[in-house]
Formats: C-alpha cells, structure tokens, sequence
C-alpha cells in the first residue's frame, strides 16, 4: 500500500525559557491527532517532543502536501498554544506560529515539515531524526555519509542492491531551487554545495536505480520566511532503512561523530551535535548543545509500530563525552569567530546598531597617530 509520513513540528512555547516541550502541550496534541485517527483522517500518529519542539509524526494515505493533512497540524499547533502554552505562560508562546491564518500549507507558515509518499515495503523500518538548536544544513554531513560514503555505509562497496548509488536532491534555500546529483559520480560537486549548509541544504535523497525515496529533510528556514531571523528553525528528517537502504546501523554511525552545526545559543553560535536519548532531547548549557534524537518505528501499514530511542545506547557515550570536550573548548572563544557564527548567519546581532553609534567617531585609519 502506498503511505504518507508526515513529520511536522513547531516551537510552539516551552517551560523555563527555550528548554522543554510541557507534558499537557504533548496531551492536547495527542487528543487532537487521536480524533484525527478516529475520523480516518490519519492511520496513525506518534506525539514527541525534541526540547523546545513539538513533533507530530502521522502516517495518512492523503499523499504530500495535503490541506487537510496541513490543517490538522496548524489547528493542533494553534490548539496547543491557546489552551496550554498561553494559559500556562509558557515561553515564548505560539513561536513557530508566523501566519495568522492557516492558507492550504503549514510550509512558509513557521512550522518544519519531513514529509514523502512511499509504497511500504513488505518491511519499512524508519528512523526520525529531531534535533534542536540547530538548523536543517546539520543534515548535510550525516546524509552524505550515509549515502555516498564507503568509509561510512560498507553496504555501498559490498551490497549490490546499494552499488549504483543515490540521487542528491539539493535545495538552495536563498533561490529556492533544487539540484538533482548522483553519488558517486558527482560527489565533488555535491560536496561543493552541501559544505555551505546555511544555504544549499539536502532536501531528499532517491535510489538511483528505481528513484526510490529514501531520506527526507526539512529543508525550511525560518529567517528567510518572515523575513527576518526568527528563530532557528531546529530541523526533523526521515530515512528508510535496510534491504537495498543502509542498515539501521549505518545510519546511526555518522552521529558518533558530533560535527559542528549553526545554532546553539541565540542561534548564532557553532557547537558540536551531541546525538541524545528522548529524555535528554532538551538543551541545558549554553543553551545547548544542540542536540539530536532519533526514534526508530516499523511501518505496519501505516502504522507506527515502536518507537525504538536509537540513541538511548552507550555505544553513543563516547560522542557524548567528545561533544563535551568540544563545547568546552569552543566557549572558552567567548564572543568571537568562528566559535560565534559569521555576522550574516547570526539570529542576534547588535553590529549594526554599534556601527551607527560610533560613525561618527570612525576616521581614517592614515590619522591615526
Ligand atoms: C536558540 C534559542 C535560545 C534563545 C535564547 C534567548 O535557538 O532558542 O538560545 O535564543 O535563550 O532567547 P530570548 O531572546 O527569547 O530571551
Ligand atoms: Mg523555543
Ligand atoms: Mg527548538
């Protein structure tokens, strides 16, 4: 049967500043998708949280960008900031919520989507990928490794079924086009691109040999929708596994490496990507450090059979300890670059506002004896 994976969350307020989703946001979600399930609108769904983001993971057969689909994921967002986030005075209250009224699709409205069609195979094992603090170029390294890199997935040297490669879908979010380009042969070029993660961002990836869709990102950024930084939009992603797909295993192996991402405190500081249990998907110092989670389902038509905590292993320790290590050395740069982000990637800035102030006190540099 064909399904539709739709992941779509939003920051929509969170209990002491940008720290954690509340548990009663998490149960009128989950009564409002219950009711969606009632009425056969969804198969199924799944209600989590990666710190300050409510994720609605809903499998539904009404294929991508489906209004009634969208709808139910703006009312609910919407549901939860009036009944629970304003009530409560949580944090920063309906955030992600940048639209006043919902108009066909929750994309450029605030929230982050994952979302593809796909017929589910006689087994469809999934891993969802959260991560908070960061924005949706973190996917960058992870995907190529597990796509297109040999040292990474052995199954591309010695699987066949995996052998003829991967199509890199390759989004640039300043020009809002895609770029379709085959690994291996085009990997130079794809690594040309995807090493500028604030702009060119991978949106999904395909088996090249049947353009099966293996891997879909949130490729959304919240800057360019209002206008203005807003708020760093913290991204989610799906990848398929197994059986002419990488292993489970080889999907989670980029993450014992935590690489730098954007992100972090104010959203405008670089910091290492710890990869987390559920329960320590919430950010502490430094705002962070940004973090990511994973949680595996089986697909069993349509319904989500787990979830599993991929990361809640102590296999992971060990990138743990190094992401510790790394935001130890990385904050003792204080205010300065490369540790804070270039002034055009910053979510706070006040340059602006400190060059006008000092304008008329700067004089050339020749008279400066
Ligand atoms: C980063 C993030 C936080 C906030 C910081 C300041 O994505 O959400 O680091 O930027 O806590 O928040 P405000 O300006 O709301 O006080
Ligand atoms: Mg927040
Ligand atoms: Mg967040």
């Amino acid at each position: 049967m064909k399904v539709t994976l739709s992941v779509i969350k939003a920051d929509v307020g969170s209990l002491v500043g940008h720290h954690v989703v509340h548990p009663d946001q998490i149960r009128v979600a989950s009564e409002k998708l219950k009711e969606a399930k009632d009425s056969g609108l969804l198969i199924d769904y799944y209600v989590t949280n990666a710190g300050d983001d409510l994720q609605l993971i809903m499998t539904h057969s009404k294929g991508v960008d489906s209004e009634e689909v969208h709808k139910l994921a703006w009312d609910t967002f919407s549901e939860v900031t009036e009944k629970v986030s304003k009530k409560l005075k949580l944090y920063a209250a309906g955030q992600d919520l940048l639209g006043t009224a919902f108009s066909g699709n929750v994309k450029g409205m605030g929230p982050g989507v994952a979302e593809g069609e796909f017929e589910e195979r006689i087994s469809e094992p999934i891993i969802i990928f959260m991560a908070d603090k960061t924005e949706p170029g973190a996917w960058n390294l992870p995907l190529y490794k597990i796509f297109a890199d040999p040292f990474n997935t052995a199954g591309l040297v010695i699987d066949e079924s995996l052998h003829e490669g991967f199509i890199f879908r390759v989004m640039d979010v300043y020009e809002d086009k895609v770029v379709d380009l085959k690994a291996p042969e085009e990997i130079y070029d794809i690594l040309a691109l995807i090493g500028t993660p604030a702009r060119y961002i991978i949106h999904s990836i395909l088996r090249h040999k049947d353009n099966l869709l293996a891997a879909v990102a949130s490729t959304a950024r919240l800057s360019l929708i209002a206008g203005r930084y807003v708020g760093k939009d913290d991204p989610v992603m799906f990848v398929r596994a197994q059986h002419g797909l990488p292993a489970v295993g080889e999907i989670l192996e980029p993450f014992a490496f935590p690489h730098l991402v954007a992100g972090w405190m104010r959203g405008s500081h670089h910091g290492p990507l710890m990869p987390v249990s559920m329960k320590n998907a919430k950010c502490t110092r430094f705002d962070g450090p940004p973090r990511v989670a994973a949680l595996g389902f089986q697909l069993n038509e349509g319904k989500l059979i787990g979830p599993e905590d991929m990361f809640d292993d102590p296999a992971f320790d060990r990138a743990r300890d190094m992401t510790n290590r790394v935001a130890d050395y990385l904050r003792l740069h204080g205010p300065f670059m490369p540790a804070r982000l270039g002034p055009e990637e910053m979510e706070y800035t006040t340059l602006a506002a400190v060059l006008k102030k000092l304008e008329a006190r700067f004089r050339p540099a020749g008279k400066a004896r």
